[in-house]
C-alpha cells in the first residue's frame, strides 16, 4: 500500500494526515470539495495531486478510487451548530457521499478506512464514570452525528454484506493546528488575538475527550498498516476528566487573558464523551503523545495557541463573518 486517496484532505483533520503520511512515506490524492472549510492553504508546499469535486458525485468518487490502493475518508459537513441551522449538506455530504465512495471502493477492489466519530454513541450524564468502546450501541443526538451514524452503518454493512476490505475508526474531539474557528479551542483562541472575550456555551460543565489532531493520525496510519480488516478502533486520550470551563479557563491562563463569558447554550447540547482507547493500545501499541499529567492538554494548547499566533493570515479573513454569524444567535 504506497498511494492513499485522501477525502476532505484540505480540512482540519484531513491536511493535517496528509503531512502525518508524508512523512510516514505514501503518495498523496486529495479529493476536496473546497467547502468553506476546506482551505488550499492547508495543503500549499505540499507534494500531492488534488482532485477538486463532491464525493457524493458518482464521478469523482470513481475518480478517487482509481487514484489509490486505499480511500481514507475524512470528508464531511463537520459542525454541530451548522446541522442545526441547515441539516441537509449533512445528509447529502455524509450519508450520500459516503454512499458513493464505498460502492466505488467495491468496484475497483479498493481498500476503505472510514473516520467517524464518538459522538455517534450519544452523551453520557456528566457524572458517569462509563466510557464509550466499539461495542457501544449507537444513540446520536444532533443532526450531524445521526449522519456520521447512518454513514457507520452503511460501512458495516458494505463489510458484512459485499466483503468490503474496511476499517473504521470513531474518534473524540480533536484540537491543533488549522482547526476553522467556528470551532471551540480555536475559536477562544482567536477571540483573545482579536481583542474579543472567550465564549463559553451555558454552564461550561461539559466534557469533552480532547486528543490532539497529530495523536489521532498516527493512529489512523497505525490501523492502516496493522489493523485488522473489518474491525473498528475507538481513538482517545483519556482527557474525559477536563470541562470546557477547565479548558478556556487554561487558554486563558496560558495567553494571559483576563477571562470568559458566558453565552447561550447550544440546543440538545452533548453533556459528556469519554472513550476507552484500549483495544487499538494492545493491538497495535498506539498512544497519544501530547500528554501531561495536570489536565493533559497543556502541551497541546500551547503547539496550538503558536500555530494561531503565528498563522494570522490564515483565520483573520474569516474571523469577522463568523463573529458575527454566533453574535445574531446569543453565542
Ligand atoms: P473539517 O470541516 O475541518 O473538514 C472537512 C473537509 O471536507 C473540508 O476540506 C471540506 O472542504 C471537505 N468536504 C466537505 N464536504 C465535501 C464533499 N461533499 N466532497 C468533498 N469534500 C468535502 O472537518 P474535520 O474537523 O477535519 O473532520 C474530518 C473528519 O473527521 C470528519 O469526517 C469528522 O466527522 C471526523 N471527526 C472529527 C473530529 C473533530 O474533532 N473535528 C473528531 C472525530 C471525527
Ligand atoms: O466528539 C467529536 C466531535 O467533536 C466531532 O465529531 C465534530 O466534528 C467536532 O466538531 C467536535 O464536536 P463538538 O460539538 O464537541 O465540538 P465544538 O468545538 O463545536 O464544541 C466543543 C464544546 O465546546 C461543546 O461542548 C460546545 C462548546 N462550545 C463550543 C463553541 C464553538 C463553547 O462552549 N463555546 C463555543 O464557542
Amino acid at each position: 500500500m504506497t498511494r492513499l486517496t485522501i477525502t476532505g484532505g484540505a480540512g482540519f483533520i484531513g491536511s493535517n494526515f496528509v503531512r502525518s503520511a508524508l512523512n510516514r512515506g505514501y503518495d498523496i490524492t486529495v479529493v476536496d470539495a473546497f467547502t468553506y472549510a476546506g482551505n488550499r492553504a492547508n495543503l500549499e508546499g505540499l507534494d500531492v495531486e488534488v482532485i477538486e469535486g463532491d464525493v457524493a458525485d458518482p464521478d469523482i468518487a470513481r475518480r478517487a478510487a482509481q487514484r489509490g490502493d486505499t480511500i481514507v475518508h475524512f470528508a464531511a459537513e463537520s459542525h454541530n451548530d451548522n446541522s442545526l441551522k441547515d441539516p441537509s449538506p449533512f445528509v447529502r455530504t455524509n450519508i450520500l457521499g459516503t454512499f458513493e465512495l464505498l460502492q466505488a471502493a467495491l468496484r475497483n477492489d479498493v481498500r476503505f478506512h472510514h473516520i467517524s466519530t464518538d459522538e455517534v454513541f450519544g452523551d453520557l450524564e456528566i457524572d458517569e464514570p462509563r466510557k464509550f468502546n466499539e461495542d457501544t450501541a449507537y444513540h446520536p443526538s444532533s443532526p450531524y452525528s445521526a449522519t456520521k451514524a447512518g454513514s457507520d452503518h452503511l460501512v458495516n454493512a458494505w463489510i458484512r454484506s459485499f466483503g468490503l476490505a474496511a476499517t473504521m475508526s470513531n474518534c473524540s474531539n480533536n484540537y491543533g493546528p488549522r482547526q476553522h474557528v467556528e470551532k471551540f479551542i480555536p475559536r477562544q483562541i482567536t477571540n483573545i488575538l482579536s481583542g474579543r472575550t472567550p465564549k463559553l456555551y451555558g454552564s461550561g460543565l461539559q466534557v469533552r475527550d480532547w486528543i490532539h489532531v497529530d495523536d489521532h493520525n498516527e493512529a489512523v496510519l497505525d490501523i492502516l498498516e496493522r489493523g485488522r480488516i473489518g474491525q473498528t478502533y475507538a481513538i482517545g486520550a483519556d482527557n474525559d476528566h477536563v470541562n470546557n470551563l477547565q479548558v478556556i479557563e487554561l487558554i486563558c491562563e496560558l495567553m494571559g487573558a483576563p477571562g470568559y463569558e458566558h453565552v447561550a447554550d447550544r440546543a440538545g447540547h452533548d453533556q459528556r464523551y469519554a472513550i476507552d482507547s484500549s483495544k487499538i493500545r494492545e493491538e497495535l501499541g498506539w498512544r497519544p503523545r501530547f500528554t501531561d499529567t495536570e489536565t493533559g492538554m497543556r502541551s497541546g494548547l500551547e503547539n496550538t495557541i503558536a500555530w494561531y499566533r503565528e498563522n494570522e493570515d490564515w483565520w483573520r479573513p474569516v474571523k469577522d463573518h463568523v463573529e458575527s454569524a454566533y453574535a445574531q444567535k446569543g453565542q
